[in-house]
């Protein structure tokens, strides 16, 4: 099977905006600093093999070469827009193209994971600065089980490791890119109520009892901002940790 990320496998499956230009290495440390203020609205970064990948909260995202979706994208919001909502909406993006290549349910764990069967399988990361945001989004597509971090905090998973298929990435990231330029349009132009049905129905922590930066209490949705409703308080950010 042809599995490949070059540009030639890619951009004849694009669809927008989104992913011109199509900036692609190898390998490289991070696809996050790939991309900065020169560029337009939709230019994106893509990499088959991060040396230095980020995840949030300073932690490390890591793929062997060839396995995984690493990209990059360069937004431009609009000033006083709320950025951090716009982890949500890559989140939404993700779980729907997730979705259509599994034929499964996938859910959104606030803030920014996506997940399929009660394990990580992608997570996106915001990054803000010089009036830019650079959206990171790393989906684990064809690792096995054993390529999977053995000491990640959320147990992973892979596409793989769900259905048992090893996919060619191309048309998997052709399609998230088709779907985050539409619901980043939605939300530029109206804000997070535009896409709130998608992402408050796939919300992993409802029902959930968590603790959310030391704060214990059962997950009540997210409220019109995108914050976690938890034991009566709304959480704008933090680290949240199940209890099972
Ligand atoms: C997380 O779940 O903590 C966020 C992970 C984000 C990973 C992606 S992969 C593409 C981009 N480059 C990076 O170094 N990080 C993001």
């Amino acid at each position: 099977m042809a599995d490949s990320l070059a540009p030639e496998a890619v951009e004849p499956l694009l669809r927008g905006r989104f992913g011109r230009p199509y900036r692609y290495e190898p390998d490289t440390e991070t696809t996050q600093t790939l991309l900065g203020p020169a560029d337009a609205e939709g230019a994106v970064a893509v990499a088959d093999y991060q040396t230095a990948g980020r995840g949030r909260l300073g932690r490390s995202w890591t793929a062997p070469p060839g396995t995984a979706i690493n990209v990059s994208v360069l937004l431009r919001p609009p000033s006083g827009a709320l950025i951090q909502q716009l982890s949500l909406v890559g989140g939404l993006a993700v779980a729907e193209a997730v979705e259509e290549a599994l034929q499964l349910s996938a859910q959104i764990k606030w803030p920014n994971d996506v997940m399929v069967n009660r394990r990580k399988l992608a997570g996106v990361l915001a990054e803000a600065r010089e009036g830019i945001v650079v959206l990171g989004i790393g989906v684990n597509v064809n690792q096995t089980r054993a390529e999977l971090p053995a000491e990640a905090r959320v147990p992973p998973a892979s596409l793989r490791t769900v259905d048992d298929v090893v996919r060619d990435r191309a048309p998997l990231l052709a399609d998230l890119l088709t779907r985050l330029e539409r619901h980043y349009d939605a939300w530029v132009e109206g804000g997070l109520d535009a896409v709130f049905d998608g992402i408050g129905s796939r919300d992993f922590l409802r029902g959930r009892r968590v603790t959310v930066d030391g704060v214990e209490g059962v997950g009540g949705g997210l409220d019109r901002n995108g914050r976690l409703l938890v034991g009566g308080r709304a959480v704008e950010s933090g680290e949240v940790e199940l209890i099972v």
